[in-house]
């Protein structure tokens, strides 16, 4: 039996795989789409980058006031064995590892540019990144950019709906969990995130409804309400968040003193303490981890028919191409085809 832990493994290693695949034509897209993800949606500033890294554990994504994430990030987590040295690794960089997370934000930063250039333009082609750590649950995240009502200066008048229809591009596919990031301190009847999520998984399952800014509300006010599902339901349950405010940014407060801050804001609220077990970043890092796990094993038949096809179509390839391989394409063919072969195989082992 296969832990929870080696399964999700698995699959950031076989969407790895995909990616290779999708290079070579349409069907590791097919693969990749057989695969559940969880991207990360709300309206600019709602505190979506700030979630990611409290998920994560560590701060490495570009922050800022307006549009700075500009071209969809394809994060995936790997926990590694305790006293492991943590690392990231970016699939347009191979084997360059990164061991400083400011240089990972800044490689973000100028992968960003080198398609968009310095301005407020988006692409739609994502970057990946993966991070390979202890401190980690094992999870493939996707940060958009942020859903904004108003093109400002520098972009086109078409820039609103072409977020709108980019993070539409990923939260409509069944297999996509949606984080649906929504600020305390608006009302959630004009999120942007339930507006879109809503749309496209109207009955709520795999949306997570995540509450950010809980400590600046008003006084007097307060989202028990929003948490208990009583104000828009969903089938997972709500999870209030308190991310660093733009002052304990600007202080330098790093992550672990704000998960303890978070957590003490929780146990010492009053309105909040009978909810504090089911709050915060650590719990929604398990709960999704919990989630894709349930959802992983239900796919599990189904990508081993799609590995088998993808199998059957690369040998029919290398056929054309003829053997023994002698060209290049034929090398990197060859070498996908036992990789497919050998997931195949751990698939199978992972039914039982
Ligand atoms: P994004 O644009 O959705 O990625 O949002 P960011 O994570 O960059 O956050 C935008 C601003 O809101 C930053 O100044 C954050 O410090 C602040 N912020 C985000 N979440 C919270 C929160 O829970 N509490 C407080 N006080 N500030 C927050
Ligand atoms: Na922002
Ligand atoms: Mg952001």
């Amino acid at each position: 039996m296969a832990t929870m832990t080696s399964l999700i493994g698995l699959i950031n290693k076989i969407q790895r795989a995909c990616t290779v695949l999708g290079d070579h034509g349409g069907e590791g897209l097919s693969l990749w789409e057989a695969l559940p993800s969880v991207a990360v949606v709300g309206g600019q500033s709602s505190g979506k980058s700030s979630v990611l890294e409290s998920v994560v554990g560590r701060d490495f994504l570009p922050r800022g006031s307006g549009i700075v994430t500009r071209r969809p990030l394809v994060l995936q987590l790997h926990k590694t064995e305790e006293g492991t040295h943590e690392y990231a690794e970016f699939l347009h960089i191979p084997r360059r590892r990164f061991t400083d997370f400011a240089a990972v934000r800044k490689e973000i930063a100028d992968e960003t540019d080198r398609i968009t250039g310095k301005t407020k333009q988006i692409s739609n082609i994502p970057i990946h990144l993966s991070i390979y750590s202890p401190n980690v649950v094992n999870l493939t995240l996707i940060d958009l950019p942020g859903l904004t009502k108003v093109a400002v200066e520098g972009q086109q008048e078409s820039i609103v709906q072409d977020i709108e229809n980019m993070v539409r591009s990923y939260v409509e596919k069944p297999n996509c969990i949606i984080l649906a990031i929504s600020p305390a301190n608006q009302d959630i009847a004009t999120s942007d995130a339930i507006k879109i999520a809503r749309e496209v998984d109207p009955s709520g399952e795999r949306t997570f409804g995540v509450v950010t800014k809980l400590d600046l509300m008003d006084k007097g006010t307060n989202a028990v309400d929003v948490l208990e599902g009583r104000q828009y339901r969903l089938q997972h349950p709500w999870v209030g968040i308190v991310n660093r405010s733009q002052a304990d940014i600007n202080r330098n407060v790093d992550m672990i003193a704000a998960r303890r801050k978070e957590r003490e804001y929780f146990e010492t609220s009053p309105e909040y303490g009978h909810l504090a077990h089911k709050m915060g970043s650590e719990y929604l890092a398990k709960l999704l981890s919990q989630h894709l796990e349930q959802v992983i094993r239900q796919k599990i038949p189904s990508i081993i028919a799609l590995i088998n096809k993808t199998i059957d179509e690369l040998n029919a390839e290398l056929d054309r191409i003829g053997r023994p391989i002698a060209v290049d394409s034929g090398a990197q063919l060859y070498t996908i085809l036992e990789m497919c072969r050998a997931f195949d195989k751990v698939f199978r082992e992972h039914l039982d």
